[in-house]
């Protein structure tokens, strides 16, 4: 069982065949997510939201991060894993890639991703430039949005179809090698994955990019604040059940007296 590499995603965009991704916090879930034939693993900073318990991804650390990398990467090692840069952990060249190195190596992550603004593009070229693979988050970029409320697909008109496009097509020429795409019209989207070589997986952003990604607390339909607007997938969680019945069962055993 050979570990998943870029070349291997490369090649999956090549012959048209879906590349399947989702987020994982520990090492039990990325077993699962392996052992099912998920090709890329992202330990999101969603965590924030549906680990800890809070209302957005803001608090995450980059501590967190480096722990729940570990744990993701003691359960696959197959799949190709990418960790989140938490909000705040890029604001300076040399800020950025003293973290990033925390985050990739010898059982870490294979790649980091930056939700990328004009202001972070120096630091991603820098970071580049020192061999650290990137993976860029463009669309909705949640660590920098004040409120959820302020969620709305992106790419609508002509002026935000046509940034995304461009931004696109400078991120793939400054050397990041994935694309995620959040909340995007799926037109922008569709524009987007057939003019740029390198996989690009969408979340919101329909179905007929690279690949899809999603948070996996959101499949599980187990996510602490809800699901998103977007997510058409929602199942009931089958855990609800195992822990009502164990409750029952539990109830009416008779005690030892
Ligand atoms: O943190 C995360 O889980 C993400 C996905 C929503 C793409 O960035």
């Amino acid at each position: 069982m050979n570990k998943i590499s870029i070349k291997h995603l490369n090649k999956l965009k090549k012959n048209n065949i879906g590349i399947c991704s989702a987020t994982s916090y520990d090492a039990s879930f990325a077993k699962f997510l392996e052992d099912s034939g998920v090709d890329i693993i992202l330990i999101g900073d969603s965590l924030g939201e549906v680990v800890q318990g809070n209302k957005d991804t803001h608090s995450v650390t980059m501590e967190n991060m480096i722990y729940h990398t570990m744990n993701v990467a003691r359960g696959s090692k197959k799949c190709f894993l990418v960790a989140d840069m938490p909000k705040d952990s890029y604001i300076t060249k040399g800020q950025a890639l003293r973290n990033a190195n925390k985050l990739i190596g010898k059982n870490m992550a294979d790649m980091v991703k930056l939700e990328i603004s004009k202001e972070d593009i120096k630091t991603v070229e820098y970071l580049i430039k020192n061999d650290i693979p990137v993976c860029a988050h463009l669309g909705i970029k949640p660590q920098k949005l004040s409120s959820k409320k302020k969620y709305k697909k992106i790419g609508k008109t002509i002026k935000e179809n046509n940034t995304l496009i461009n931004e696109s097509r400078l991120i793939e020429k400054m050397g990041c090698e994935l694309l995620i795409l959040e909340c995007v019209h799926h037109e922008t989207a569709n524009k987007i994955t057939s003019c740029l070589s390198i996989p690009v997986i969408g979340i919101g952003s329909g179905n007929k990019c690279d690949g899809q990604i999603r948070v996996l607390y959101d499949l599980l339909g187990i996510s602490f604040n809800g699901v998103p607007k977007f997510f058409k997938e929602h199942i009931k969680s089958p855990i609800t059940n195992t822990l009502k019945d164990y409750v029952l069962k539990t109830k009416a055993m008779k005690k030892c007296k």
